[in-house]
């Protein structure tokens, strides 16, 4: 089967710069977002900007995979981190990716499990490869794997950093990933996610998060162009 990569952007930017390399470029508009299929780096591609949280994510994945037939997904953004460690530009590669706001809790599940689901939807290991050396190709030796924790929430207070910890154990925290990749769980589709640090999701997460944005967008492109280039290879 021929490789069709779905690439899923946060930002406009990153989409922007993304779409400004795509070869034999088509356009189509399905449920209110923009898709763009063409080459990138050799490799079949579509590439949409799906908005913000998790529904719309979910949309543009399903999208992706009923109409477009893509056989990989990947996520791309910026992030809050929920780490010392991480840093302000630093990059997540995901081992895996659960919801933090999804709480079934009085019926005896944990945090995180949407019943029938599992309550973190694994990455595919060949694109976790991918995906970190691409990283670290384009931002070397700042490139963590480990779990994403989304939810429809923007976290810029400590208690709320403190509460998603404590559940979910993950290293960064977004609006999307969790959402695309119970997407590609239902599909059958292999997905990894890849986020720039653009805050700490505290009380400082709303001031770093515009000046951050614009470099991190270029970033993830950047690194998305590198695992196109990846996949083609394989
Ligand atoms: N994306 C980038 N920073 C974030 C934060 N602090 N919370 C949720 N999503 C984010």
């Amino acid at each position: 089967m021929m490789t069709k990569l779905g690439i899923i952007g946060a930002m406009e930017e990153e989409v922007e710069t993304l779409l400004a390399q795509l070869e034999n470029k088509t356009s189509a508009t399905h449920a209110g977002s923009t898709f763009h299929a063409g080459v990138l780096e050799g490799l079949d591609v579509v590439v949409v900007q799906c908005g913000v949280g998790k529904v719309n994510a979910a949309i543009c994945a399903q999208i992706l995979c009923s109409v477009y037939g893509v056989t990989h997904l990947v996520n791309t953004g910026i992030a809050g981190s929920l780490c010392a460690d991480l840093d302000i530009g630093d990059m997540v590669v995901s081992t895996d990716a659960m919801y933090h706001d999804f709480d079934t809790t009085p019926f005896g599940y944990p945090i995180g499990k949407v019943p029938g689901m599992p309550v973190t939807y694994p990455a595919d290991e060949t694109m976790m490869g991918y995906a970190f050396s691409a990283a670290e190709a384009v931002n070397p030796g700042h490139t963590r794997t480990g779990r994403v924790a989304s939810g429809d929430q923007f976290v810029s207070r400590k208690d709320q950093k403190a509460h998603i910890i404590e559940v979910s154990e993950a290293l960064c925290t977004e609006m999307e990933g969790a959402a695309i990749a119970h997407t590609a769980y239902r599909n059958g589709v292999p997905f990894v996610i890849l986020r720039a640090i653009s805050d700490k999701a505290d009380d400082s997460a709303e001031m770093d998060y515009p000046t951050f944005e614009k470099i991190a967008a270029h970033r993830c492109a950047e690194v998305t162009k590198n695992l196109a280039r990846q996949l083609k290879k394989a």
